[in-house]
């Protein structure tokens, strides 16, 4: 279920429509090298060029300090959109001065038009109320459909729905639906992966989904706080040293609630992380000093293989190594493919480095949702409210 209203619950015919999407899409030589959340953002867009709206477009693109960059102009993803829309992208190189409110003025129904980078000006991650204000007055509504920044008060996720009717585009909607009714209404065997380098990223979410999952299988760096808490030495593993304690609690919570909490039993381990660097497998407690694990095990390949193949819902989060090298990505692989075996179980798949590892495996198509959203999607599932969701009006 859904709290807030969407582009459906309003009338959008002739009217001025600001959408806020996330474009934050990676670049090569002023290129876009991966469409994915530009093609996630199609079915809105669609929608109000469908309905008659005057479509104005804006987003984000990197990380610029306030002032325009020419690297992370977004006339990279105009042209992009221009050919997934098959119609004309109006672009101006203005963001609420006298260029972009005239060429607002002069849209007419249907017509889609894309203001330059929203981080250009200091305004934007301030989330200063004057700016929030010059945005609003370039619409007469406001539709978020950038679930990927919807976990930031900025003027535009969250500020510019102060001052004109705001609501939610299809891609937010969903986003949200399908993460809290996983949370929610589970099916049983319920599992979740969860990988990554860093604990403390992960700790509030791991937290949440100990009270939901049956079991949580623990891979990529962060296992080796977990195994520290339980007395196993790690050679030169990265280890979270303030994350310890809370690891070791944290095993005792799953204990306490019956959660299987699965951690690697053997690694792939290596000098340095390096791509022709050499390699071994030991089991976990055989990682001598002056190495470090920079995968799973086949060993652990299979035990997690088993989890997930009897699952009915999988949440993914984070890969099992570092799969950007041949030589540390097996174990990142074969969960993505345990995960696309399991046709019988609602997958769902968060956070940009284990859908990078999906694309690179060709395996997107094979699960029920990929997230746009990385740092969105986690603090949705650790409970945290989104000031770009909270900031719609309620259904
Ligand atoms: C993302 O890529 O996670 C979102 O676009 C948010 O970007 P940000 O971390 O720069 O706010």
């Amino acid at each position: 279920m859904f709290a807030k209203k969407t582009v459906k619950d309003v009338d959008v015919r002739g009217k001025r429509v600001l959408v806020r999407v996330d474009f934050n899409v990676p670049l090569a030589d002023g290129a876009v090298t991966d469409d994915t959340r530009i093609r996630a953002a199609l079915p809105t867009l669609r929608y109000l060029v469908d309905h008659g709206a005057h479509v104005i477009i804006m987003s984000h693109l990197g990380r610029p300090k306030g002032e325009p960059e020419e690297r992370y102009s977004l006339r990279p993803v105009r042209r992009v959109l221009q050919r997934l829309l098959g119609r004309n992208v109006v672009f101006v190189d203005d963001i609420v001065g006298p260029d972009a409110q005239e060429a607002v003025g002069r849209m007419v129904d249907g017509e889609v038009l894309m203001l330059e980078n929203i981080r250009f000006h200091p305004g934007e991650k301030a989330n200063d109320p004057e700016f929030a204000k010059a945005l609003a007055s370039l619409c007469d509504i406001y539709v978020n459909d950038a679930f990927g920044a919807a976990h930031r008060a900025h003027a535009s996720t969250a500020g510019v729905a102060e001052f004109v009717p705001a609501v939610a585009g299809l891609l937010l909607s969903r986003e949200v639906e399908i993460l809290t009714d996983m949370l929610a209404d589970p099916e049983h065997p319920f599992v979740a992966i969860l990988g990554g380098s860093k604990v403390s990223d992960k700790f509030g979410v791991i937290d949440r989904l100990i009270e939901v999952v049956d079991s949580l299988l623990i891979g990529g760096g962060m296992a080796f706080t977990f195994l520290v808490a339980q007395g196993i030495e790690v050679g030169d593993s990265i280890v979270e040293q303030d994350w310890i304690e809370p690891a070791r609690k944290m095993l005792e919570k799953a204990a306490s609630r019956n959660v299987q909490l699965v951690l690697p039993v053997d690694f792939v381990i290596a000098e340095a992380m390096e791509p022709d660097v050499d390699t071994r497998i030991v089991g976990r407690e055989e990682i001598p000093a002056g190495m470090k694990g920079l995968d799973v095990g086949p060993t652990t390949v299979q035990l997690f293989s088993a989890e997930i193949a009897a699952a009915r819902t999988i949440f993914w989060n984070g890969p099992m190594g570092v799969f950007e090298m041949k030589a540390f990505e097996a174990g990142t692989r074969e969960v993505a493919v345990a995960v696309a075996r399991n046709n019988r179980a609602v997958s769902v798949v968060g956070g940009g480095d284990s859908v990078a590892a999906l694309k690179k495996f060709d395996l997107e198509e094979r699960v029920t949702f990929v997230s746009t959203g990385g740092g969105a999607s986690m603090k949705l599932l650790e409970g945290t409210p989104l000031p770009g969701v909270e900031a719609l009006l309620d259904a």
